[in-house]
């Protein structure tokens, strides 16, 4: 791992200046938006599995950013990079738990295994985030989280029979928790995208409403979260559509998704 045992940099006041810490950040929404926040300043810990990709992104400001390779399936792993990112940098006021993957699923290519293993990176490995993050947060009585989720985790998609559920649980893991970390002074934030154009998207082989550059997602991700809304979603054009569909009987949505889908 990169970074550990330094002492906490400091400012010239000798006050250690908080950091951001982005999971997800070798590729897609985490990438653009560590490049975003260290273009307007910010100090930004990167991490995900790839060395090389997280290598890649942190040559863009070196200055401004350092990698913290990291599996976010490992909870003794995601304990320890956040203690080291806290040792090396100061605390971590912000953390945005955006590592996620997708593999479709339906009736055909129905698999505990597939489902396992995105419960696994997208659930648990926000579980894991969270964990380390928010006792050092509820101690210091301030801190700021965004959790990534996703619109397909609104409602039952087709295909999204593995993914879906795992964004499902991340939506009702913040709802739960929100009074409580308000409580507690720290700012919790669901982020629920439309689509946004990444490698994740690429792979999709159906045409996508409102397909949003990353460079744009990555710009309204961090002012949305400059504000205290709880819900940080984008595009609006599409995300809105999804909100209302989430509303409809049954009876309705059925025929709405086989039609919008063709399935
Ligand atoms: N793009 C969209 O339209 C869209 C829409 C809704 C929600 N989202 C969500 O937004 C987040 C980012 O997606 P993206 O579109 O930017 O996808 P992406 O380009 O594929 O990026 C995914 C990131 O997660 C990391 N990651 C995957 N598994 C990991 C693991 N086990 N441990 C640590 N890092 C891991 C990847 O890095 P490594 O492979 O190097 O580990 C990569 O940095 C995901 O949670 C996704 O579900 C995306």
């Amino acid at each position: 791992m990169d970074g550990t045992g330094g002492e906490a940099e400091s400012e010239p006041d000798g006050k250690a200046p908080g950091i951001t810490w982005i999971t997800g950040a070798s590729s897609g929404i985490g990438r653009a938006l560590a490049i975003h926040l260290a273009d307007g300043g910010a100090r930004v810990a990167l991490s995900a599995r790839s060395v090389e990709d997280l290598t890649a992104t942190v040559q863009h400001s070196p200055d401004r950013m350092r990698l913290f390779p990291l599996d976010v399936t490992d909870r003794v792993a995601t304990t320890a990079t956040v203690a080291a990112i806290e040792r090396w940098f100061g605390p971590i006021d912000r953390a945005v738990l955006n590592a996620g993957t997708h593999s479709p699923m339906s009736l055909e290519d129905f698999s505990a295994d597939t489902a396992r293993r995105l419960m696994e990176v997208n659930y648990m490995g926000v579980v894991h985030g969270l964990e380390a993050l928010l006792p050092r947060m509820r101690a210091r009585g301030c801190g700021q989280v965004a959790v990534v989720a996703s619109v397909a985790g609104y409602r039952g998609l087709p295909t999204a029979a593995a993914y879906g559920p795992t964004k499902a649980a991340l939506i009702n893991l913040c709802e739960s928790l929100k009074p409580d970390c308000d409580r507690a002074g720290i700012r919790l934030q669901l982020v629920c995208p439309g689509f946004v154009d990444t490698p994740l998207t690429a792979r999709n082989p159906f045409p996508m409403p409102d397909l949003m550059p990353v460079e744009d997602a990555a710009r309204q991700l961090a002012d949305e979260m400059e504000g205290d809304g709880f819900e940080i979603t984008f595009p609006k054009r599409f995300t809105r559509k999804l909100k209302l569909a989430r509303c409809l009987p049954y009876r309705l949505y059925f025929p709405l998704v086989r039609k919008a889908t063709g399935t």
